[in-house]
């Protein structure tokens, strides 16, 4: 009782934690952005029975711009709610999910959302001026920040990964987290200037009706296109704020916010851009990189968190550095996809990619003592209902720092010419089977305090590598350990 009491005096909200603040170098901003396209366009011809209405039609793009902004700046604007207003929208969605969206349900629903997060602010502020120069001398010309787009599960939204995306944006990465409307997430306003903001909920394939007729296939295959679509576009609306139009997106911006993004022009570093995203959502990021690096779609890489295994085939033809990382429940769990070991499907994908360009280097590790949900928001706003149901053994922000930590090894691989791996990324093969070691050499050799963090699955770096590099590759390796701890 008393516990009830302080929550409800201090308005804090019974069940959730805080969202941590982000610990890298700069303080972080964040933008949403919801732009129409020039003209809508229909992905796929997919219509509702109930209406007739176009289920994929892509008339606007939502997502929410992080990036790095100076240590202590001032904010003028309240932080972003961690669940879009107005809950009951996103109630009436995850009562859909569970299959009993009625007048009284949807209510109860309303008030456990509310209850549970409905006082949970993001830590970043926002519509603040992007970080000026990451050095501390005025005059040196500012550099270019590397940008990532991505990607949100199912059942998701584009506020469900803000500890890993603000992570990033406080290491100097712009990242757009997106907001997929193509029937995966609960609920999500779709909002036009002048037009009444329009309802988008979670629907299932059982609604919709099509050519070929509708079943699990065709409704992923619909879904990813419209992914795809969507994360093409916030690509798009990224090159135009580069190339000097920020004013004009920030007229065209539903969402009234991005006042400085006119002073965006020749920020952003699309020549690094990656596309990234978790379970159905790194399944899209596969997707939308088949056709990577090319003017649409410019990527160099893609890093991949638990590729779907519920959430269609996975995309192989990619020719560009991939950076896989399963928790350590998606590696555990063995389960059938198309035939074969979802695990096996996506160590092929890896060693695909190594083959098909060997100057492409690719990895696919495992975090051990992770779950599923990990580097979502969920565990550090409910740690021990998560690792209760889950499984998840790792201290929930000891895991988001691993991450983080992996992914910003992959950035500066990508940044550095490709020849620098370092952490974990420097590390050969250890384990070629989950749970199996390929060695006993390996095994003592494998630095221990890794050892309790990591298998690695694929890795770019060899024997012969190492040989070539004699005592030279040694002492890289023993930096990027002791960096590593
Ligand atoms: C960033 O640089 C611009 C131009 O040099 C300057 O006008 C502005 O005040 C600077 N902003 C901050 C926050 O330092
Ligand atoms: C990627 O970033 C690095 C480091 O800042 C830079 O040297 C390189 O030119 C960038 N790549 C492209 C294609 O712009």
């Amino acid at each position: 009782m008393a516990y009830v009491v302080l929550c409800l005096v201090r308005g804090v909200p019974l069940l959730a934690h805080p969202l941590p603040a982000y610990t890298g170098r700069f303080d972080v901003g964040a933008v949403d952005i919801e732009v129409p396209l020039d003209k809508p366009r229909l992905v796929t011809e997919t219509v509702f029975k109930d209406s007739g209405e176009p289920a994929f039609e892509h008339k606007t793009t939502l997502f929410t711009v992080y990036y790095p902004v100076d240590k202590g700046v001032r904010e003028h604007r309240p932080r972003h709610d961690w669940i879009a207003r107005p809950i009951s929208l996103t109630a009436e969605g995850y009562a859909k999910f569970a299959g009993v969206n009625n007048f009284i349900v949807r209510p109860i629903f309303t008030f456990a959302l509310w209850l549970i997060a409905g006082g949970i602010t993001i830590p970043a502020k926002v519509d603040v001026p992007l970080l000026n120069s990451t050095d501390d001398d005025d005059d040196v010309v500012p550099e270019p920040f590397p940008v990532m787009v991505f990607s949100h599960g199912d059942a998701s939204s584009r506020t469900d990964y803000t500890n890993f995306v603000g992570e990033m944006a406080s290491r100097g990465y712009v990242v757009a987290a997106v907001e997929h409307r193509d029937g995966s997430g609960p609920g999500s306003l779709m909002r036009i200037h002048g037009e009444p903001d329009k309802k988008i909920l979670h629907f299932k394939e059982a609604e919709l009706e099509s050519v070929p007729p509708m079943d699990r296939a065709k409704y992923k295959y619909d879904q990813l296109a419209f992914r795809d679509a969507e994360i093409l576009h916030a690509v798009a609306v990224l090159r135009a704020i580069n190339d000097g139009k920020g004013e004009d997106v920030y007229r065209r911006n539903s969402r009234l916010e991005g006042a400085h993004l006119h002073a965006w022009a020749g920020r952003l570093d699309l020549g690094n851009l990656t596309i990234g995203g978790h379970s159905f959502g790194a399944t899209g990021a596969l997707q939308a990189l088949k056709h990577a690096p090319s003017d649409a779609n410019p990527a160099v890489g893609g890093i991949i968190f638990d590729p779907g295994k519920e959430s269609g085939p996975l995309n192989a033809v990619i020719d560009v550095p991939l950076l896989i990382v399963h928790s350590n429940t998606w590696s555990k769990h063995k389960s059938a996809f198309y035939g074969r070991p979802h695990f096996d499907t996506v160590k092929e994908l890896a060693l695909g990619v190594l083959r098909r360009i060997p100057s492409h280097a690719s990895w696919f590790l495992t975090s051990i003592g992770t779950s599923h949900p990990s580097v979502s928001d969920a565990p550090l706003l409910e740690p021990l209902l998560l690792s209760w149901t889950t499984g998840s053994s790792l201290d929930t922000k000891e895991a988001m720092k691993e991450y983080v930590r992996v992914a910003d090894d992959f950035w500066h691989f990508l940044r550095t010419s490709r020849d620098t791996n370092t952490g974990v990324l420097a590390e050969k093969v250890t384990h070629e089977q989950y749970g199996e070691w390929v060695s006993k050499e390996r095994k003592d050799e494998f630095p221990k305090a890794m050892a309790k963090l990591w298998e690695v699955h694929v890795s770019p770096v060899s024997d012969e590598e190492e040989s070539d590099g004699g005592g030279d590759g040694n002492e890289k390796d023993s930096i990027a350990y002791r960096d590593y701890l």
